[in-house]
């Protein structure tokens, strides 16, 4: 399969976000960031516009959850019809329970490192989980500059997915345009979340088509 575009909300008008959506023509997955102020310095949105989203596009929606005490609030956006919900490794009490609670409610279980946790920290979950995310920049915020610190560890992470045998998505998030996205790829990512790259730009839908074209022939 080719590389998955994943445009994040988060650089959206949200006062317009069914016809923002309907922009990104092209897109895989609609990438809907999560923020509470307690895990993050910044608050977005939660359930209600989810729920929403939901009624109103066929796409998948990627929920990145930047939330604390993702054990108690996650199984909520899988029963409302997430396709994928993604918690911190670094906010979660249970992630095995936790990961397995999703999966059974029908969604994929994604679980996401910030830059400075190792991925070890992963290293034992790999076959409850449906997605590994390995943030780009320090979640809180779009338009950042990408963290090229980030990129041997998603080559390590690329090769523990690959020695496991397991399907397990590759994601970064964070700084990921037309001019980091090749680097994504030769390490080994196959989802790429963009937020200003799409929705910066004049023309969302073309901006997709120049990020698949560039991971595609780096990946
Ligand atoms: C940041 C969010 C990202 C954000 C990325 O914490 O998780 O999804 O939208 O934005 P860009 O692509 O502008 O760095
Ligand atoms: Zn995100």
């Amino acid at each position: 399969m080719g590389p998955l575009i994943a445009p994040s909300i988060l650089s959206a008008d949200y006062a317009n976000l069914q016809s923002e959506i309907a922009r990104a023509a092209g897109a895989d997955w609609v990438h809907v960031d999560v923020m509470d102020n307690h895990f993050v310095p910044n608050l977005t949105i939660g359930l209600p516009v989810v729920e929403a989203l939901l009624a109103c596009t066929d796409l998948p929606l990627d929920c990145h959850l930047m939330i604390e005490n993702p054990d108690e609030w996650a199984p909520a956006y899988a029963e409302a019809g997430a396709n994928s919900v993604t918690f911190h490794i670094e906010a979660a009490g249970a992630p095995v329970r936790l990961a397995r609670e999703l999966r059974r409610l029908d969604t994929r279980a994604g679980v996401a490192l910030k830059p400075a946790t190792p991925i070890d920290a992963v290293a034992e979950l790999l076959s409850e989980i449906d997605l590994l995310l390995v943030m780009t920049v320090e979640p809180g915020f779009g338009g950042q500059e990408f963290l090229e610190m980030c990129l041997p560890k998603i080559r390590r992470a690329r090769e523990l997915v690959s020695s496991s045998g397991l399907h397990v998505w590759l994601q970064v998030d964070g700084g990921v345009s037309e001019d980091t996205i090749e680097r994504c790829a030769e390490a080994g990512a196959d989802v790429f979340v963009a937020g200003s790259a799409v929705f910066g730009s004049d023309d969302p839908a073309a901006a997709i088509g120049k990020l698949r074209e560039l991971a595609t022939k780096a990946g």
